[in-house]
């Protein structure tokens, strides 16, 4: 990891889980689809709390796995709103995970997230401030 990687989560925890061999591949380590998964829960989570209604998730950007996640690692993450649009909320999720074996925290990756509130019908609705 390079110096400018925070030592300190940045923002609420909105999801924690245990990897489980099920979202292992081949070489063992967890796969990077299930971990976005994971994050674009605990970013749909505060998007959804924010705008107070049904959200969707409309792009990600910027994200790079930056250590592995091994099976039976736990799994955080965590969020932080960055900016509210009309209809549009971006969101930056960072996951972090912990060996139960000691107190290391490690970031894994992180990336933002966009979100948009949608009625009943899929349809963007400003967000309620
Ligand atoms: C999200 C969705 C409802 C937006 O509908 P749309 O007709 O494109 O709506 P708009 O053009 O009015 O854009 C709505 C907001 O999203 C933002 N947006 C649209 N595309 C974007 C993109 N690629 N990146 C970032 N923001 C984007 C717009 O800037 C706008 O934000 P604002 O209202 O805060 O200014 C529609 O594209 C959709 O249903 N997409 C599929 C979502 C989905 O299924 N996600 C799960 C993936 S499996």
């Amino acid at each position: 990891m390079s110096d400018s990687t925070p030592t300190a989560p940045q923002g609420e925890i909105v999801m924690r889980t245990l990897a489980m061999p099920g979202d292992a591949n081949a070489n063992g380590d967890i796969f990077g689809g299930w971990l976005m998964s994971q994050m674009d829960l605990g970013g749909a989570v505060l998007a959804r709390h924010t705008a107070r209604s049904r959200v969707t998730t409309v792009a990600i950007d910027g994200m790079s796995f930056l250590n592995p996640v091994a099976v039976g690692d736990t799994v955080t993450c965590y969020a932080q709103l960055l900016k509210i649009g009309r209809t549009s909320m971006r969101i930056c999720v960072e996951a972090w995970v912990q060996h139960y074996t000691n107190d290391n925290h490690v970031r894994v990756t992180s990336g933002i997230f966009t979100y948009v509130a949608i009625d009943d019908a899929g349809r963007p609705h400003p967000v309620k401030r």
